[in-house]
């Protein structure tokens, strides 16, 4: 019908063969569309999904070369994702863009073509590639706001963009600007989250060391107890470590153990020197410092929550026989059960007013009768793992000051037979 109407065939031909080709490319683009969609959504390197996405603007407007680029803020510039078709083009291509650039990117409607007095408009020469190399250009937005651009430079036989292509390309077009704003916004979310714990790995060293200077100003009361914190919470860390705690609770067991005393610093400093046992008032005065040490840390907001708890129950015992809420067994957290052993441990090998320091062997012997009446066995284990590990010399840095004392492997063996028998009640299991 339609070639009835035609003066000559030859011009039939060619109206004929132009809708034909382009009603295919339309069939073409809405089939891409419909492609782009899992792509776009496809847990894969955005650079090849940018690559599939470009493909298929340049099908949908024929042509044979093409960038497909994503904005970079701060300084504006167009950076390349994907390129195909041009003999020699940088990888990756930057176009900076001056803020008039950006407007005229972010206000133009669909495609434009480019010709040598339009460049100018959108694009600097100031990148490593040349605008000149391009024929077509799209930008790509979202809401209003520009993320990134397509460039096409020639066509298939080099014959001029039409009017269909450049529809067609805009239609793709919004769907692959979706695609570079979510990558966009990934990037940014990853790059906080980055930044973040980078941030929060920098606070974890300054609490460490402002809490290790804390800790040594709390024992600053006596001679006898200098270096006691530290050493509590070294031990309390290691212990910790050897019950297999992540490395963010190990630096929590090292900053309660810091702290567990804070509550010293309002206990008259004559009860620390005082030659004998401590009477029944002078023994309410220096127990308080769990309480008044909780009422200190309370309101603090530290990276980690078992602080308070720790400096409030360090001496429950889990017969209930500590203070100052007399807990019992679970109801006292782990951290402040760990934090009690490692507190009882420095205190029985470090030297007192009224004792010399206690021998390793008398010490352990003591906290294995005590357990698990009074200590967590799993932490009085872990403790033995750590007291081997230094007597094999397996540990990198030694978990105990040499003046601690020393024990062999095999009596420290013997410790944790002795330590099993008790925690299985002498029964005997076959395996
Ligand atoms: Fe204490």
């Amino acid at each position: 019908m339609v070639l009835s109407i035609c003066s000559g065939t030859y011009v039939c031909s060619a109206k004929v063969a132009a809708p034909q080709e382009n009603f295919r490319r339309l069939l073409r683009t809405v089939a891409m569309l419909s492609d782009l969609g899992p792509e776009m959504t496809a847990e894969r390197d955005f650079a090849q999904t940018a690559q599939v996405m470009l493909s298929a603007l340049m099908q949908s407007s024929g042509a044979t070369e093409g960038v497909l680029f994503v904005l970079v803020e701060k300084p504006a510039m167009l950076t390349s994702v994907a390129a195909q078709g041009f003999a020699l083009i940088p990888e990756p291509s930057v176009i900076p863009l001056l803020p008039r650039h950006v407007h005229a990117l972010a206000t133009t409607r669909g495609a434009v073509l480019l010709e040598a007095s339009s460049y100018d408009t959108f694009l600097s020469a100031n990148g490593n590639v040349a605008p000149e190399l391009f024929r077509c250009l799209m930008s790509l937005k979202v809401s209003g706001k520009l993320v990134g651009a397509v460039a096409l430079g020639r066509r298939e036989a080099d014959s001029p963009y039409d009017e269909e292509g450049l529809q067609y390309l805009e239609l793709l077009g919004h769907y692959v600007a979706l695609a570079v704003q979510n990558h966009a916004l990934t990037q940014t979310l990853a790059q906080r989250v980055g930044d973040n714990l980078r941030l929060m790995a920098s606070l974890h060293g300054f609490y460490d060391n402002a809490l290790e200077a804390f800790a040594a100003a709390i024992d600053v009361k006596h001679v006898n107890i200098h270096g006691h914190s530290i050493r509590v919470g070294k031990y309390a860390a290691a212990i910790g470590d050897a019950m297999g705690m992540g490395p963010n609770e190990v630096t929590a067991l090292r900053s309660a153990g810091y702290l567990h005393d804070i509550g010293k610093v309002a206990v008259d400093k004559r009860l620390f020197g005082k030659p004998t046992t401590l009477d029944a008032e002078e023994f309410r005065e220096m127990a308080d410092h769990t309480t008044v040490g909780h009422q200190i840390v309370v309101g603090v907001q530290f990276p980690w929550a078992c602080v308070p708890e720790v400096v409030r129950w360090h001496h429950e015992r889990a017969d209930g026989s500590g203070y100052p809420d007399g807990l019992q067994n679970e109801e006292v957290p782990i951290e402040a059960r760990i934090v009690g052993l490692a507190d009882t441990f420095d205190a029985m090998t470090s030297p007192r007013p009224y004792r010399e320091r206690i021998s390793l062997g008398t010490t352990l012997n003591d906290i294995l009768r005590n357990t698990p009446q009074k200590f967590d066995p799993t932490a009085v284990q872990a403790l033995l793992v750590q007291l081997r590990r230094d007597a094999v010399g397996s540990n990198r840095a030694p978990f105990l000051e040499s003046s601690a004392g020393h024990l062999a492997p095999t009596d420290i063996d013997h410790l944790a037979a002795n330590l099993q028998h008790k925690i299985s009640n002498g029964r005997l299991y076959l395996t």
